[in-house]
């Protein structure tokens, strides 16, 4: 199924050519039992391991400033169908962060020690990419370059998303299904709201060169905030005596493995998300998020 949700002026969304958006973007009330689930869900794979457990512990603070920063749009957005998205949108991740805080707290109750990290992700979002108090002119253009932002993160997480639910790696290595369940549902809501924030930056700014600009702040923000994170989480591993390799070594041996993205993956996502004409619907097969969302148990568990 293809979309061609919006156009690339602000203001503009043709909502008349939508067809992979016959379904709503909702939020689904999952739940995970972390109960027995090993702190090394990747078995014998510590730097991989940490890599994803990012996720539970800057998504969180992450995913819930994102919300308000697109709840806060939601006023300048008259078009009733990408209105309606973007409140979808905010749910979806309100979710996700909920579910990620879930792990996180079974990780500190196994003695991980969280709180410089905790730190570090509190003053990003609240202090440098909070609203500053600004109103007026400069409230709005600050609104608009947190919507850019968070757009182009939002580009990486579904292709991030994308990875995970391809990814038959995890299966063959026998990783937790709980923990396996959690990053493909988020994967596949990833995905499935790929266009939302596109289309909302486009809707309210739509600028290409802020557009560009902060796809390279995000990018290489989230590149700098993970691997400092992963490396911190690694050198504090009770295992870490079985440990040989120091981290980027760790990380370049994850990835040829294919339990993690590689660092190629980071610039080739750049390029075509600056690429002018760009728009997420391009991107690939939506219809994967679809099936993986109906046979998910967590998904399943939150129907009626
Ligand atoms: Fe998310
Ligand atoms: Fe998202």
């Amino acid at each position: 199924m293809k979309s061609t949700a919006a156009s690339a002026r602000p203001g503009r969304v043709e909502t008349t050519g939508y067809s992979d958006e016959s379904y709503a973007i909702t939020a689904r009330a999952v739940q995970f039992d972390w109960t027995d689930v090993p702190l090394e869900y990747i078995p014998g794979e510590a730097y991989a391991t940490h890599f994803w457990n990012v996720m539970h512990l800057v998504l969180p603070e992450g995913e819930r400033a994102m919300a308000d920063v697109f709840a806060r749009a939601l006023p300048l957005i008259d078009d009733r169908r990408l209105h309606e998205e973007v409140v979808g949108f905010v749910g979806q991740e309100t979710t996700h962060a909920s579910s990620h805080e879930g792990f996180r707290d079974y990780l500190i109750a196994g003695g991980v020690d969280v709180d410089p990290i905790m730190r570090r992700i509190r003053y990003a979002v609240g202090v440098v990419f909070g609203d500053h108090g600004l109103t007026g002119r400069a409230g709005r253009a600050w609104l608009n370059e947190r919507l850019g932002i968070y757009a182009a993160a939002e580009h990486f997480t579904a292709v991030v998303g994308e990875w995970l639910l391809d990814n038959s790696e995890f299966d063959r290595r026998g990783v937790d299904p709980t923990m396996l369940d959690l990053l493909r549902w988020h994967g596949a809501e990833e995905l499935e709201h790929r266009n939302v924030a596109f289309d909302a930056f486009q809707y309210v700014d739509g600028g290409g060169f802020r557009r560009a600009r902060t796809a390279v702040i995000a990018s290489f923000g989230l590149a700098v905030l993970w691997f400092t994170t992963a490396a911190h989480l690694y050198r504090g591993d009770p295992g870490r005596r079985r440990f040989r390799v120091p981290w980027p070594l760790a990380f370049a041996r994850a990835s040829r493995r294919h339990l993690i993205p590689g660092l190629s993956f980071l610039f080739v996502q750049l390029g075509l998300y600056i690429r002018p004409g760009f728009h997420p619907s391009s991107m690939g097969d939506i219809d994967k998020a679809v099936r993986y969302l109906a046979t998910s148990p967590a998904a399943l568990a939150a129907q009626p």
